[in-house]
């Protein structure tokens, strides 16, 4: 039987408060220091792809960036992030799509997702990748979090791909160059560790 995404994520945001779902973070500290080293200008864009209402469009808002778009399949979890944020939420541009869909309007200087890509199979990564690159400038960061090859098997009732750092960059570098990478653990609220491979590259 075919899933239904937005069902399945929409779900998931009624029935857990944001400290509740496996992927809390108080701080997305990792993803935090892969933008802010990539030393962009404030205003140039940045999109958080399956951003959900995770705390790191408060981190770049308080870091004055200035041109935020956070996109994500769950019309649930952008309105979570948009009542937390209240009035700064009309700073932030925000997009409901799946991103196997997503048609970028504009170019961006970044990129971020953090344990998005690794719901993708085989097939979906093709319409992931040419959508990605056409929303990219040149020079522009991709910065990616996905489970590691000691990463769980399933999230969220969802097969993953895991990814080592060598496999992201077999899989990336056709138009992409490693600048950083890290293999973190990240905690859940129930105490479970999920190994996950943090990468920063650079668009040929
Ligand atoms: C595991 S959560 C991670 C949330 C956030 N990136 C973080 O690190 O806290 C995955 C997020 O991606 C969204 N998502 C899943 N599949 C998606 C898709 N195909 N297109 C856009 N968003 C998607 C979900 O709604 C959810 O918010």
């Amino acid at each position: 039987m075919e899933i239904n995404y937005k069902k399945h994520w929409n779900n998931l945001y009624n029935s857990k408060k944001i400290e509740e779902v496996s992927w809390y973070q108080k701080v997305p500290q990792s993803s935090l220091d892969l933008i802010i080293s990539s030393k962009l200008k404030k205003d140039d864009p940045i999109i958080d792809i399956g951003g959900g209402d995770s705390f790191l469009v408060d981190f770049l808002l308080e870091n004055s960036f200035t041109n935020i778009t956070v996109l994500d399949i769950s019309n649930n979890a952008i309105e979570r992030a948009k009542l937390r944020l209240g009035n700064q939420a009309n700073d932030v541009k925000w997009i409901i799509s799946d991103i196997k869909e997503f048609i970028p309007k504009e170019k961006y200087a970044l990129w971020h997702d953090r344990a998005v890509f690794h719901f993708m199979s085989v097939k979906e990564v093709d319409s992931y990748y040419s959508n990605l690159l056409s929303g990219l400038k040149d020079n522009a960061k991709l910065v990616l979090a996905t489970f590691s090859e000691n990463g769980p098997e399933k999230c969220c009732g969802l097969n993953v791909s895991k990814y080592s750092i060598q496999q992201l960059v077999d899989v990336f570098d056709k138009d992409f160059i490693e600048e950083k990478s890290e293999n973190t653990i990240h905690k859940t609220p129930s105490g479970k560790k999920q190994a996950f491979s943090f990468i920063k590259f650079i668009k040929k």
